[in-house]
């Protein structure tokens, strides 16, 4: 093969491999990576295939590359060995991409080498943002609709003969939609416009990617958009009922497929799932392992559904504080039928007519009792209100108990009707309506005696201190407010929590228990928020529990303090490290500072990861505070906050004790060996480890050291036999 391709690069002059592309007969595709938007990007000219080595400007000429495959656009970019060597030779090239170009073949290529290696520090793997994926179009969610596959800048339809379950199989695995229920054709989600594909996909149903299933061909087709194919896929499904439209209801998490807790599934819940699973409306949502018990993880998660969501994926979640739960709990649902896909709204259960809410309270389970009847909402009157009557409606709602039963409309006046007056609950009943009162629309009262419930499920967040924002954390729960436990409470955590009380959008926790400790019970421990929660409630956690920790323990947080990193007297990956803390920039002290410290400054400031962690103040003496001392990370921490250290605000350094970094920043450094040379306005670098190695930039060598990173350079590889520079 290197012989073939010497005698054709014989052949070449300066720029025509640039004509060989312009041909056409040419192919980019990102091969070795776990999906066709990831992988080394290789070029086929003909029967011969390329790696691409971007050695200038490999971020924008991988942006391209992503384009051009319709794989997004932002990109991070590897070394050539990253996704795995084999034996096709490199096309070395000294590209000009300006990043936004549409096809890679609109680059001007200045240099072009072939080679069998692509080293150090040039790039040929790619990782784009996108996904090349098809997509489904027409549902009322992501996971259902008409298929279509992208086709350059636009997209095509496929035609329903020509699909089938295994081709929806992969569609729905690769849209991490779970399992492939139905196909339905003749354009079931309404007709497409544009292209129709004009190829047969032959899935196994196995493949990662649509785009690794066979095709093909069938020129002459005779298909409209009146066939339209799609795909409706779900990550739920019921599982050992009778029909497929009832059964225990299985929910798939990543790669797994577990259960449903049924504590608080309910028949709103299982209207929605019913709804979205194309069987109709739910007629009951029983509990305890009705269809036999299952396997694998069950998911406790809370749905607080309404009834009338598209999806399960629009209800409102809490997590937080959920207890364990076994496969005898496991929730099932038994849905009215296997009907048209609007079933679930066109015609609504008889339960649907009467249906509770908590209005105008602070949360979903405190709120004056409101009861939709007749197709409107109206109030509920005070008269001999109390707590079994509110533990029905606490019970109805899933909000556990009553905490307490509120009247003279606590929660604000109502408008429209007043419902129910009298009501005399046993406590027992399972709908307010069935409680023995004087019956539907029959009382003497006014708005002024509206009823209301407090539960107790409704939660509430609270910092006990006198300044705003910063305080011992509170979280109400059964009635009571209690102490939030500390461990681990990392900066995702403290972010959403500061968001939740307004302010800001990050926190510190504060070790020396300014703020006091708690009286009443330690509610919760373990909170583990990530970038996915939208709330601190839909956090899983530690279940509750009045004796979560030990008073030392509890949660100290400083909202207003922003956690902010600078380097000073470098550039902006290598230098000293300054903190910002109780309103100041201040230094670390290098006290036990190493490699895992440094690396977790590098990733916060975006700068890769550590070369070295220099002490005794090699960047410089900084000023002011020195902050934090005996810095001792693990090195996988997201800030350095987050890092073990003695507390905050104490330490007795001396600022020649400076801690620095050295960063590898966006890219690889040049080997430190390398060696300048003046020419008039041009500086060469060469690196006499690597004869074949230099780089050249029209500048001058003037401050050529602080700035050598490999983006300012244009890196020049002169395989003396083959260069076609
Ligand atoms: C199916 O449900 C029945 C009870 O209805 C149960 O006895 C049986 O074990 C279940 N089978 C599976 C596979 O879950
Ligand atoms: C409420 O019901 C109880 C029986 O459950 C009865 O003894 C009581 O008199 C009733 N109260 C009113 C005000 O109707
Ligand atoms: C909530 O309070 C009730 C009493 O009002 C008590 O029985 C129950 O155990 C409490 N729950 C928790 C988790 O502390």
């Amino acid at each position: 093969l290197v012989i073939i391709i010497e005698m054709w690069l014989s052949a070449l002059s300066n720029n025509s491999l640039l004509i060989l592309f312009e041909g056409g007969a040419i192919d980019l595709k990102l091969i070795n990576g776990s999906n066709p938007c990831a992988g080394r990007a290789m070029i086929k000219i003909g029967e011969l295939s390329l790696i691409l080595c971007s050695t200038v400007s490999p971020m924008k000429h991988a942006a391209v590359a992503c384009r051009h495959l319709g794989c997004g656009s932002s990109v991070s970019v590897h070394s050539s060995a990253h996704f795995g060597e084999d034996s096709t030779p490199y096309l070395v090239v000294g590209d000009v991409c300006h990043g936004s170009e549409s096809t890679i073949w609109d680059c001007r290529f200045e240099t072009q080498t072939i080679k069998s290696t692509c080293s150090h520090p040039f790039i040929a793997g790619v990782t784009c943002s996108g996904k090349k994926s098809p997509r489904l179009v027409g549902g009322d969610n992501p996971c259902s609709g008409r298929v279509e596959i992208r086709h350059g800048e636009t997209w095509a339809t496929l035609c329903d003969a020509h699909f089938d379950i295994k081709a929806a199989s992969v569609i729905c695995n690769e849209l991490e939609c779970g399992r492939a229920l139905s196909t339905p054709g003749g354009a079931h989600f309404g007709e497409g416009h544009g292209l129709i594909w004009t190829e047969e996909l032959q899935c196994v149903g196995n493949e990662s990617h649509l785009a690794y299933c066979p095709r093909i061909s069938h020129v002459n087709q005779t298909c409209s958009h009146a066939n339209d194919a799609s795909a409706i896929c779900s990550r739920l499904q019921l599982v050992n009922g009778s029909t497929v439209c009832s059964g225990r209801v299985e929910i798939k998490v990543r790669d797994a497929w577990g259960t449903v807790c049924d504590s608080h599934w309910d028949l709103s819940d299982a209207n929605v799932l019913c709804h979205q699973l194309n069987c109709g409306f739910a007629v009951s949502a029983p509990g305890g392992g009705y269809f036999g018990k299952g396997t694998g993880f069950v998911w406790t998660d809370t749905f607080h559904c309404k009834g009338t969501e598209p999806h399960l994926g629009l209800c409102p979640v809490t997590a937080l504080g959920a207890s364990p739960c076994s496969h005898d709990n496991d929730a099932s649902v038994i849905c009215s039928d296997k009907c048209s896909r609007n079933a679930g709204l066109m015609t609504p259960a008889p339960q649907w007519s009467r249906r509770i809410r908590l209005a105008n309270g602070p949360g979903r389970c405190a709120g004056r009792v409101e009861i939709y009847y007749n197709g409107t909402w109206g109030t509920v009157c005070d008269d001999s209100w109390d707590l079994p009557d509110s533990n029905v409606v606490c019970n109805q709602l899933g909000c556990g108990h009553a905490i307490d039963a509120t009247v003279s409309a606590h929660y604000g006046q109502g408008s429209g009707q007043i419902r129910l007056d009298d009501v005399n609950c046993s406590g027992n009943e399972s709908d307010l309506w069935d409680c023995p009162s004087g019956g539907w629309d029959q009382h003497n009262c006014r708005h002024k005696e509206d009823a209301g419930v407090l539960c107790s499920e409704f939660t509430d967040l609270r910092l006990v201190s006198d300044s705003d924002c910063a305080g011992r954390l509170e979280v109400f729960y059964n009635g009571t407010w209690g102490s939030v436990c500390h461990s681990p409470m990392d900066a995702a955590t403290r972010a959403l929590i500061c968001k939740h009380l307004d302010c800001g959008d990050s926190g510190i926790l504060e070790k020396d228990f300014t703020y006091g400790i708690g009286s009443g019970p330690t509610w919760v421990d373990g909170i583990r928020c990530d970038k996915q929660h939208g709330s601190l409630w839909e956090c899983p956690s530690d279940p509750w529990n009045q004796q979560s920790c030990n008073r030392g323990q509890e949660t100290h947080i400083s909202c207003e303090g922003q956690e902010k990193l600078r380097i000073m007297g470098g550039n902006r990956c290598s230098g000293r490290v300054e903190v910002w803390y109780r309103g100041s920039w201040g230094t670390v002290c290098d006290d036990f500072w190493d490699m895992a410290d440094a690396n977790v400054v590098c990733k916060q400031l975006g700068c890769g990861s550590a070369v070295s962690a220099p002490g005794e103040a090699a960047f410089g003496k900084g000023t002011g505070p020195i902050w934090v001392e005996k810095v001792n990370c693990r090195g996988t921490e997201s800030s350095l906050w987050d890092c073990p250290a003695m507390p905050w605000g104490e330490s007795n350094c001396d600022h020649k004790e400076d801690a620095a970094v050295n960063c590898s920043g966006d890219y690889p450094t040049p080997p430190s060996d390398r060696q300048w040379e003046s020419h008039g306005a041009c500086c060469h670098l060469h690196y006499p480890g690597s004869p074949s190695l230099s780089a050249v930039n029209h500048s001058g060598c003037a401050g050529a050291e602080g700035q050598g990173t490999a983006q300012r350079w244009v890196l020049i590889v002169s395989l003396s036999e083959m260069s076609l520079q």
